[in-house]
């Protein structure tokens, strides 16, 4: 086998809490992450010849040393010990970029993933995800993906029952929001009310979709800056109206989810959201 196409999927935060600033400069999470089935294609060859090679369906991304799924091959290399006989990438992208939705982070496990297998499970499975975490907070995550407690940086992982699948609504508005600039603004003594995370868990495991929504919540969103907060805030009341049971920003923004449970309701608010946004997906958790 020389080539392998990945499905690299988007993520949603269903709770998302800040507990401190680390001494690392990080910050220690406790996330409840969810996969849906918006993906981009991550296709991997081996055995091109010519080091490591990225191309992109969308221009407007790098393609260099700074793109994840580039820095994700090269740990993968260094990690195993395997000899690089050319490894050509290619990405398909569907997942909007600077969203929050871990696009970036999800090729770069898709990559992993696509590498181990092509290099004959040169290591144990569970060690892609130690290979993720030094290219990103969010890798590991990726590299397993479903329902999922993630706490410490983002790499200590810990599965939950699956979800119901539901419909999903995603509407990223038209500007971006920089993860490291917005954990920048982060004050945690700030945080006057931190997310009922071990409620959210017994929700998710008596899967009562109405009852898991009260819960969802985010902390970044106390974080953004006021302009930014009326137009996350605008896309919630579309959604709610359209009748999501909840409606919240995903990671460090600026993508909006809202959850549906009859999929009529969902497929309206996509097709009112798009006319007022670019991008709109009316996708499902996985
Ligand atoms: O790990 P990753 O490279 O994705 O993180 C990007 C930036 O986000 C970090 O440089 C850091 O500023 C911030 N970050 C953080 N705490 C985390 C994850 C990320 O402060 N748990």
């Amino acid at each position: 086998m020389k080539k392998i196409t990945e499905k690299a999927y988007a993520k949603i935060n269903l709770l998302l809490d800040i507990l401190s600033k680390r001494p690392d400069g990080f910050h220690d999470l406790r996330m409840i992450m969810q996969t849906i089935e918006l993906h981009d294609l991550v296709t991997v060859e081996r055995g091109t010849g010519d080091g490591v090679v990225l191309t992109c369906s969308d221009p407007t991304l790098p393609t260099g040393e700074n793109n994840l799924a580039v820095q994700a091959a090269r740990a993968f290399l260094s990690a195993t010990g395997v000899p690089c006989d050319g490894i050509s990438i290619h990405i398909e992208k569907c997942i909007p970029s600077q969203a929050g939705m871990a696009g970036g982070s999800s090729d770069a496990a898709a990559v992993l993933r696509a590498l181990w297998a092509l290099y004959d499970e040169p290591c144990h499975k569970k060690e892609l995800e130690r290979i993720g975490e030094t290219v990103g907070s969010d890798v590991p995550y990726c590299v397993r993906g479903g329902t999922v407690l993630a706490e410490g940086r983002g790499e200590i992982l810990t599965n939950l029952p699956a979800m119901n699948p539901c419909s999903v609504v995603v509407c990223k508005p038209d500007f971006d929001i920089s993860t490291p600039e917005l954990f920048g603004r982060v004050r945690v003594a700030r945080i006057l009310h931190h997310p009922d995370t071990v409620n959210m868990i017994k929700c998710i495991e008596e899967q009562g979709l109405s009852r898991i929504c009260t819960c969802v919540e985010n902390v970044f969103e106390t974080f953004l800056a006021e302009e930014q907060k009326t137009k996350i805030e605008d896309i919630k009341k579309e959604l709610l109206t359209a009748g999501a049971l909840c409606a919240q920003m995903t990671g460090s923004g600026p993508a909006v989810f809202g959850l549906f449970d009859d999929c009529k309701s969902a497929e309206r608010g996509a097709s009112k959201l798009k006319k007022l946004y670019s991008q709109v997906f009316l996708t499902n958790m996985v």
